[in-house]
């Protein structure tokens, strides 16, 4: 499938770039924003996405399908795995290397469309907790990583296969958690069990079974048996 990459060396965000694009009837379906550089960077719940010169910026137009949160974080996931890095996935998206967060998705509507925004460090680490690609190995071709993310995006099924390969890397599966609600729930806490079918973290807490359909997910360290 061919895509078509709209370059912009800086921007607010990709986000609202691709709505721009979209109202101007620049943007279709199926096309990609890619920016070098974001000045107000967007991350889940409210957050700011720090976007130095360099990293991989990118929101793609897709229509919306199941399971698309889970499928993103896979597509970003299989092309790290490719070029050697040993990653997996905090439920429900976000890419971590050696317990540090190396890229981010971000799902937000746009009339019937889904904008999928991805958000890789390659060269720097913004954030202590965080890592990039740059530590493990030579620099990649961003125009061809966006290329190979979301091309595996848009081939996905939303089929089992796909379930079965997330919970293959989902390191929350057997963690214990804790999982911040939003809004009014309070968090809950206690072994991340299984992801259903319908992308949903379920977790054993002590007074039964939790499924939780949203939330930030923290995984909890065992005690050191050693003190
Ligand atoms: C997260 O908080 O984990 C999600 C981060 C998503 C960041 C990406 S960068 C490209 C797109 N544009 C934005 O403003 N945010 C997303």
């Amino acid at each position: 499938m061919e895509l078509t990459i709209h370059h912009i060396e800086q921007t607010t965000s990709t986000q609202l770039e691709a709505r721009k694009l979209i109202a101007e009837g620049v943007a279709k379906t199926g096309d990609i924003v890619l920016a070098n550089e974001q000045t107000a960077g967007r991350g889940r719940f409210g957050r700011t996405w720090i976007s130095p010169n360099g990293g991989l910026y990118a929101t793609a137009i897709l229509p919306d399908t199941p399971l698309l949160s889970l499928k993103a974080g896979l597509a970003v996931v299989r092309a790290l795995r490719s070029i050697g890095l040993d990653t997996g996935l905090r439920w429900p998206n976000d890419v971590m290397v050696d317990d540090r967060k190396i890229a981010g998705v971000l799902i937000e509507t746009e009339g019937n469309c889904s904008l999928v925004g991805i958000g890789l460090n390659l060269t720097s680490t913004p954030l202590e907790t965080a890592t990039c690609v740059a530590r493990y190995v030579n620099m990649v071709d961003r125009d061809e990583w966006v290329r190979e993310i979301f091309g595996a995006l848009f081939e996905m099924s939303s089929g089992k296969s796909v379930l079965d390969e997330y919970r293959s890397v989902c390191l929350t599966l057997g963690s214990p958690v804790r999982i911040d609600g939003t809004g009014e729930n309070p968090p809950v806490e206690g072994i991340a069990v299984d992801v259903d079918g319908n992308g949903r973290l379920v977790v054993q807490t002590r007074e039964g079974k939790r499924v939780i359909s949203s939330g930030e997910c923290f995984h909890l360290r065992a005690a050191n048996p050693d003190g």
